[in-house]
């Protein structure tokens, strides 16, 4: 049986979990790829270990490479466990996410400060008390103050200018949400939303990672461009094709020293 003890090696690698759009890392010049079994089931895709620019990373795409596995259904715990178990320690998570509020148009880059949970029925914790025993852990700010900073300042190193703060309102999903869910959405305060924020944040801190997020916005929220347009897929994925283009200069930028 696998074991469920935490590794509590730290080789320096950094992690990119990779969302719609970016479900390969091209840029990376890849030394291997390992299959990964963990006590929570597989991974929703082999690692992808590699260079950029000489730093070593391990990219694993959330919705797999061949974008099949909805929101809902990845194995978030799998993906964040089977990264710990390879000693990553920083996570860099690359989501797209509707704009809610005005500053949030579509193809500006965010980097999220807060998330609210909205999802339902997803496994989101390794401390359920089975098979790990039961631990209440802090969660008052959700992402890495300084992998945050990290991500700004190699925005700027490359050039584009990246939203400081906002809320992320993480949705079930698949479906894209009503207007009336988006307004309640941002009378609660989300500024973006996505559906993989959560459960991912919390395993990550969970496991003692720093973890940060580079929301890409790829469309205006449902009703936020008129109640009379729906939200176009092709649209989307224009958008993030060219929003992702920015993500990967902003990668190659940065310069992750650890601590937090
Ligand atoms: N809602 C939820 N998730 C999303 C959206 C959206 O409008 N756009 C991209 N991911």
């Amino acid at each position: 049986m696998l074991s469920h003890k935490i590794n509590r090696t730290d080789n320096g690698m950094l992690g990119i979990i990779g969302g719609s759009g970016f479900d390969r890392f091209d840029e990376l010049k890849i030394n291997r790829r390992l299959e990964c079994a963990t006590p929570y089931g597989a991974p929703s895709a082999p690692l992808v270990f590699g260079k950029l620019r000489g730093r070593e990373m391990v990219f694993l795409p959330r919705h797999a490479t061949d974008h099949s596995i909805a929101p809902h259904r990845i194995n978030y715990r799998a993906n964040l466990w089977a990264l710990h178990a390879q000693g990553v320690r920083h996570i860099i998570a690359i989501s797209t996410v509707g704009g809610i509020s005005a500053a949030m148009v579509a193809g500006g880059l965010v980097v999220p400060d807060q998330i609210i949970d909205y999802t339902h029925g997803r496994e989101g914790t390794f401390f359920d008390g089975v098979d790990l025993p039961l631990q209440h852990i802090d969660f008052t700010r959700p992402f890495c103050t300084g992998l945050r900073q990290q991500l700004l300042k190699a925005g700027s190193v490359a050039g584009f200018e990246l939203l400081d703060g906002a809320t992320y309102g993480a949705t079930q999903g698949p479906r894209l949400e009503t207007a009336a869910e988006i307004n309640r959405l941002e009378r609660d305060g989300s500024h973006i939303v996505g559906m993989t924020g959560m459960p991912e944040a919390v395993l990550a801190r969970e496991l003692g990672i720093c973890y940060a997020m580079l929301a890409v916005v790829v469309n205006p929220a449902a009703g936020r461009a008129g109640l009379a347009k729906e939200i176009s897929l092709t649209e989307i994925q224009t958008v993030a094709e060219t929003a992702m283009q920015k993500v990967r200069q902003v990668i190659g930028a940065l310069e992750v020293n650890h601590g937090h």
